[in-house]
């Protein structure tokens, strides 16, 4: 089953062709991020406008990278939520008209449930269940996937997400956008002991994080230090600050799948790519015998393959939406929203 699925929730457009849900013929991604690094963050109105100027040239660059033509779409899918909504609507309104028009059809998929799925492409043999911790600029959650279409929230961020975060140390520190992997860079040889940081933790919510604290720390560190016109090792902070982050996220994710008794553990979404995050992943995994699946940087992001992938197991589930889909800036990830 031949599926083009589009992904336009926040400032990458995409466009894939995937083949009965892991093979993937064309990913296209044309970021934004150059952009939106002009104004030091997204601009939402500036993504939408732009996913409308790219969307239909990116659709045809997929087809031809794909080798096929139009009439070998089976069907067509598209995220549909959770993200900017300007932008949301762009691929929603693209993917109604293209499915309408090829008479196939159209599948709604949830972000975050794609990022998940960026794990089956990267790993042929992984199947449900297990558990997922997706962390991208604007999520931060530990789900349990008991099924390729029956996923469960555990906990959730409070308030920052984990790539929102590292955005805004970087910023302060004076990186470009987006910030997380220079942030990334810079920690490189760093002493992560040097700044003590606060690690939140929610009183009788143990999968749920936040990061506000956290970043009102580095933020706070780095005023005082320009107030006072002290030089700081920037390095050492870049590094204490990641230490904090993912002494946050690496226990949570390895609490949940021991609670649910799953051996395997699935890692997904922007900050996925972080070299320390990555490391304590494969640290405590093989220390308490699990098999961890972290898919590539180039799946890490925003893509159109994974959407496709997880399009193919919500139309063999019978998920069908029609020519009223909307989009929708939140939703759960095991809410139906079409
Ligand atoms: O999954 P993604 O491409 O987009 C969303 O759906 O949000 O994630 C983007 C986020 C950004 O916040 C970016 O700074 C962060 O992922 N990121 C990283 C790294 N590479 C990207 N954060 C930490 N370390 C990295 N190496």
């Amino acid at each position: 089953m031949l599926i083009l699925a589009i992904e336009t929730s926040c400032d990458e457009t995409a466009v894939a062709i995937t083949e009965d849900g892991r093979r993937v013929l064309a990913d296209v991604v044309r970021s934004q991020a150059d952009m939106h690094a002009l104004y030091g963050g997204v601009v939402p109105e500036l993504a939408s406008r732009n996913h409308v100027a790219t969307i239909g040239a990116l659709a045809q660059m997929a087809i031809d990278k794909a080798g096929i033509g139009k009439k070998d779409i089976d069907a067509v899918a598209v995220t549909y939520a959770p993200g900017l909504i300007g932008a949301l609507l762009v691929g929603v309104n693209f993917a109604k008209g293209l499915a309408m028009a090829l008479d196939v059809p159209l599948i709604p998929v949830h972000h975050i449930r794609g990022h998940i799925a960026a794990n089956y492409i990267a790993y042929p043999e992984l199947e449900p269940p297990f558990a997922a911790m997706i962390v991208s600029g604007g999520n931060s959650l530990i789900a349990d996937v008991r099924s390729y279409t029956d996923i469960r929230l555990l906990g959730t961020t409070r308030d920052d997400a984990a790539g929102e975060c590292f955005d805004k140390i970087a910023r302060v520190l004076g990186l470009p956008y987006p910030g997380g992997k220079p942030l990334d860079d810079l920690a490189q040889g760093g002493d992560d002991t040097a700044f003590p940081l606060p690690r939140a933790k929610i009183e009788g919510h143990p999968y749920d994080t936040s990061f506000s604290g956290l970043k009102t720390a580095v933020v706070n560190i780095v005023h005082n230090a320009q107030q006072r016109d002290e030089e700081l090792d920037l390095k050492s902070l870049a590094a204490s600050f990641t230490a904090a982050v993912s002494d946050t996220l690496v226990p949570r994710i390895m609490a949940a799948a021991q609670e649910l008794g799953y051996d395997k553990i699935a890692v997904a979404g922007g900050v996925a790519a972080n070299s320390r995050i990555r490391a304590d992943l494969v640290r405590a995994a093989e220390q308490a015998g699990k098999t961890l699946y972290l898919p590539p940087l180039s799946l890490c992001g925003d893509n159109a393959a994974m959407i496709g992938c997880q399009a193919y197991y919500e139309y063999l589930a019978g998920v069908r939406a029609d020519m009223t889909l909307n989009a929708r800036a939140t939703l759960d990830i095991h809410e139906n929203g079409w």
